[in-house]
This record gives structure tokens, C-alpha cells and sequence, in this order.
């Protein structure tokens, strides 16, 4: 059932590795990067794979309403008109407490992780929906339900994204078109070097971003996964017969999925306090 797929950031991590699981299976991919300069690694992955043909890269930043259009109108024409698939998965982090992330840092995470989603998916229906089919996959992530301190920003766009997806789900379904998204845990990839942290020198908050910086560096980045998992999810979902709306990758992502609604968040704060060491001693 392979067919013609448009992914989104493919110059590292999740992006580059469902390129590599769909183009394997014999999807055409249309592998989308902001900067065509950062194609080395994505190549080698190709060429580490011995994929020498399926692959067509093109050029588009999510946050850039003419890139956007330049971009899908190429891939239309090069795919006659059809897309079968669009992966939103281009996005980025920022750690750091509210009071301490200035706005303008708040609002370019929502403008790449919500409105460049939106973008993309804007630029794309008109054509899918024409052809009465098409799948779209969000890369949101299992953080969106659990909030952590430090990253309401990177939360909130997730959540933002889970919400609008549940709603347009049900407005394209009747015209043959599946919303799906995949909930990613921890992975080894890119999003770890380079999403800045702000922990002033003077915050008021400098105690417990210590600890949360701590138990990132020291407990999260170490037992991140392959991020190759998340790109045979991906794979996975545009080929199921019948897709599911979610679908949480690795295990601390499923127990965040089961869990969710039905542990009062009185006990996931509390736990959430207790594994970054947020608790001070004897508490
Ligand atoms: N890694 C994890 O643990 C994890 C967990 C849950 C969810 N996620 C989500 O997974 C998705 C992929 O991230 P990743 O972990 O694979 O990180 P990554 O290796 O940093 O990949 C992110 C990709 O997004 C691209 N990108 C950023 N801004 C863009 C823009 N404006 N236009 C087009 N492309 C843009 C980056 O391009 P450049 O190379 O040009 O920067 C890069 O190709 C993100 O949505 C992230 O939030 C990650």
C-alpha cells in the first residue's frame, strides 16, 4: 500500500529514519528540509541503506507560508496532482520556567510546532481531499498529557497540536482521510543538542531548574531510544489498514498512555516531583 508521502523535517532524526522505513517499503517520499545544506546526513542514511532511488528532496521551512506553498505545489506536480501522505514532524524544544523563557522564545515554539503544522496541513487538504484519500500523521509526543516543569512551552504546542488533530480528524473523515498521532518518549536524536535552555543566572527558580537540567543530562538523554522505532511507527501507521488516532512509541510513552485519565494528577505531579529530585530531603 505504499504510495506518495510528503515528511517534514528530514534532515535528522525521526524525519530522516521514516524516510528510510517508507522508502524501503517502496514509498515515494518527498523528504523535506528547511536547509538543503543539512542533506549530508540524511544521504548517508540512504546510501548506509542502499536506497538509490524513491527519494526526492525538497526544500521547505514550516514557519514560512511561501516556502510552504512553493514547496507542496512542487511535489504535486512532481507526484500528478495525488499525495497519499503528509508527516508533520519537523519541530523543536526550549527548556526553561515561563516566568524565566521570554515570550518571543514562547511563542517561535508555537509558531514552528503548531502554526508550521497548521501550515503545511493548509497546503495539503485541498489536494487529498479532491482524491478522497490521504493520511496525516502528527509527531506530537507523550509529553503532551504530562506536563513537566521546564518545558510548558514545548508542552503546550503538543497538547495545541493533539487537540486541533482530534478536531479535524472529524471534519476530514468523510472525505477519506485519516489524522493520526504518533506519541514519541524519549529518543536519541538531534532535538537534545540543540533546543536551548534558559536558567538565568538570577532566577527564582534556578533551585529547581538545576534539578530538572540534572535529571535530564543525567537520566533522560542517556536512556533516550533509537529513534529508528519511531520511524517504523511512523511507516506503521500510514500502512495499517485501519489506523488508530494515537500511537504512543516505546514504554514510558504506553505507560503515559494508559495512565492518562486515570491517575489523578495530584499523584503524576507527585511522582514527576519525586523522579527529578524536585522534592527537597524528608518530604
Ligand atoms: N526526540 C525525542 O525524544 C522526541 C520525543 C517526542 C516528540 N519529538 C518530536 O519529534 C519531532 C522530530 O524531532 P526529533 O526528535 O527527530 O529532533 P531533530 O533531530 O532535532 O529533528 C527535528 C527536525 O525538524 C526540523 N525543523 C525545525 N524547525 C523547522 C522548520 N521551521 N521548518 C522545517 N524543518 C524544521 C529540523 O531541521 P534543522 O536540521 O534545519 O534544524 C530537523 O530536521 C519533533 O516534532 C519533536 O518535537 C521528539
Amino acid at each position: 500500500m505504499a504510495g506518495r508521502v510528503l515528511i517534514t523535517g528530514c534532515s535528522s532524526g525521526f524525519g530522516l529514519e521514516a524516510t528510510v522505513a517508507l522508502a524501503r517499503r517502496g514509498w515515494v517520499v518527498f523528504a523535506s528540509m528547511r536547509d538543503l545544506g543539512r542533506r549530508d546526513r540524511l544521504e548517508d542514511a540512504l546510501y548506509v541503506a542502499r536506497i538509490n532511488h524513491g527519494v526526492e528532496l525538497v526544500e521547505l521551512d514550516i514557519t514560512d507560508t511561501g516556502s510552504v506553498e512553493r514547496a507542496v505545489a512542487s511535489v504535486l506536480e512532481k507526484a500528478g496532482g495525488r499525495l497519499d501522505a503528509l508527516v508533520n514532524n519537523a519541530g523543536i524544544s526550549a527548556g526553561g520556567t515561563f516566568e524565566d523563557m521570554d515570550a518571543d522564545e514562547f511563542r517561535r515554539i508555537l509558531e514552528t510546532n503548531l502554526f508550521g503544522v497548521l501550515n503545511v496541513t493548509r497546503a495539503v487538504l485541498p489536494a487529498m481531499r479532491e482524491h478522497r484519500r490521504g493520511r496525516i500523521v502528527n509527531v506530537t509526543s507523550s509529553g503532551a498529557f504530562f506536563g513537566s516543569p521546564g518545558l510548558s512551552a514545548y508542552a503546550a504546542s503538543k497538547w495545541a497540536v493533539e487537540g486541533w488533530a482530534e478536531s479535524l480528524a472529524m471534519e476530514v473523515t468523510p472525505f477519506g482521510i485519516h489524522v493520526i498521532c504518533v506519541e514519541p518518549g524519549a529518543y536519541r536524536t538531534e532535538i537534545w543538542n540543540s533546543s536551548p535552555r534558559t536558567i538565568p543566572a538570577d532566577s527564582a527558580y534556578a533551585e529547581a531548574a538545576g534539578s530538572v537540567e540534572r535529571f535530564v543530562e543525567e537520566r533522560l538523554i542517556p536512556n533516550a531510544r533509537d529513534p529508528r522505532e519511531v520511524g517504523e511507527m511512523i511507516a506503521k501507521a500510514l500502512e495499517a489498514r485501519q489506523p488508530r488516532f494515537r500511537y504512543p512509541v516505546g514504554p514510558d510513552a504506553v505507560v503515559q498512555h494508559v495512565a492518562r485519565g486515570k491517575v489523578p494528577n495530584r499523584m503524576v505531579r507527585y511522582g514527576m516531583r519525586r523522579l527529578i529530585g524536585l522534592d527537597p530531603p524528608g518530604h
